[in-house]
């Protein structure tokens, strides 16, 4: 195992992170039913080298939680750091957030949290979190020795990425990366903002949620052309570990295989590994993806809300995300809540509303057309 430098935090961290979000195979709902299963692949991980483990109040059912703390008896606990986050939703005031950390910290079975996060924020949930005294209150909690780093996880634009990480002396942040989303979300732009400040970055959905586990048959044939061979997981991981403002590579394994596999690619990668014909390869797998691309949608919602109740942008990201990465759980769950909320594309009408409103003059009422004869095929 490769362990890598924490930024200005002065620590090392395994570059293989623990995700705790997906045992059993569920995306982030149903609850670990193998609890055994579930601690012998957390105690596996650790055994191999792993010291960061990253779970949430919410995953599983609330259940993540109590797994881990549960693997992590028997002197478990004192070889690794714990990330566990608070959703915006379940609090209101100081409170709330005392107790909904008094609560982790006993499902955890610890007396203190590593990096505790502000959960998937964007701009208005951090404001949120200001105005309710959280940023207060993760101060006082540093020095109680409640938590050692305040942090937080992100899911918006990269300028609320500017903005938030400009907003507060924060000590770790979370984002989504890899080779498909170097302009989505934070992106690169967003991690390099956050290494020129020496804040630690965490990497979350690195094999975007394992669908980049599975190679489309014109990506597949870009690495079997490469001398080298490596899985498409390995190209995946090798990309990310590239970059040096990374400090911790997550990944959510459900197998023995899969934390083998990882600790055995996480041994071998590390900052500035990539030489040129490999990050060009890279390159070739990223526009191989994009020319599978259905529709340049870009999900602006500017086309929203549709007079009809049609989810334009949603059956929109479906549609090319099953010809991309062709299908895969979370993929399923969009589609299946489009059609139970009868947002599907057969509730169209041709008003042309979201014609006249789209920024890209995309042919949506001819595409939903399209895009729904092909989904329900
Ligand atoms: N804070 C947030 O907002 C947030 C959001 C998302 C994730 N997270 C955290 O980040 C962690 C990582 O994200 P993620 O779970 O989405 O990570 P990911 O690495 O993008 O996807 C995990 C999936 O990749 C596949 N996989 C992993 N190792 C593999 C291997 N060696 N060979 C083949 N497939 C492999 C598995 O897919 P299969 O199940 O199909 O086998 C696994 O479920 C989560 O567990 C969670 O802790 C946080």
């Amino acid at each position: 195992m490769k362990y890598r430098s924490m930024g200005k935090l002065g620590i090392k961290a395994s570059a293989f992170g623990l995700g705790c979000m997906r045992f059993n195979g569920a995306p982030s709902g149903d609850c670990a039913a193998d609890e055994q299963k579930a601690i012998s692949l957390i105690r596996r991980a650790i055994d191999g080298g792993v010291t960061y483990l990253d779970t949430a109040y919410v995953y599983l059912n609330k259940t993540s939680e109590i797994v881990l703390g549960k693997a992590l008896r028997d002197g478990y606990r004192e070889k690794v750091t714990i990330a566990t986050k608070m959703p915006a939703e379940a609090v209101k005031n100081r409170a709330d957030m005392e107790a909904l950390l008094d609560e982790e910290l006993r499902k955890l079975q610890t007396d203190h949290i590593d990096f505790y996060l502000m959960h998937g924020i964007n701009r208005e949930k951090w404001e949120y979190f200001k105005s309710i005294g959280a940023s207060h209150f993760f101060d006082d909690m540093k020095k109680e020795g409640k938590i050692r780093y305040k942090c937080f996880s992100f899911h918006s634009s990269y300028e609320d990425f500017e903005y938030i990480i400009n907003d507060w002396d924060w000590d770790m942040v979370q984002i989504q990366y890899n080779f498909m989303d170097v302009d989505n979300q934070a992106g690169t732009k967003g991690l390099q903002l956050a290494g020129s400040k020496g804040i630690p970055v965490v990497i979350m959905e690195g094999l975007l949620g394992g669908r980049l586990a599975n190679a489309p048959d014109n990506v597949q044939a870009l690495y079997d052309a490469f001398p080298v061979k490596r899985s498409a997981v390995e190209w995946a991981f090798r990309w990310l570990c590239d970059h040096p403002e990374i400090g911790v590579v997550l990944s959510g394994c459900n197998e023995a295989e899969q934390i083998d596999e990882n600790l055995r690619i996480f041994d071998t990668v590390e900052p500035g590994i990539m030489d040129e014909a490999e990050k060009k390869l890279m390159e070739d797998v990223r526009a191989a993806y994009i020319s599978r691309t259905k529709i340049s949608c870009t999900g602006c919602r500017y086309c929203m809300p549709c007079p009809n109740g049609v989810n334009i942008p949603g059956i929109f990201s479906v549609w090319n995300n099953v010809s991309l990465y062709n299908t895969d759980p979370a993929t399923d769950w969009q589609f299946r809540m489009i059609r139970e909320k009868g947002s599907g594309a057969d509730q169209c009408v041709g008003c042309g509303a979201c014609e006249a409103a789209c920024p890209q003059h995309l042919d949506i009422i001819e595409s939903l057309a399209s895009a729904w004869k092909e989904l329900n095929r």
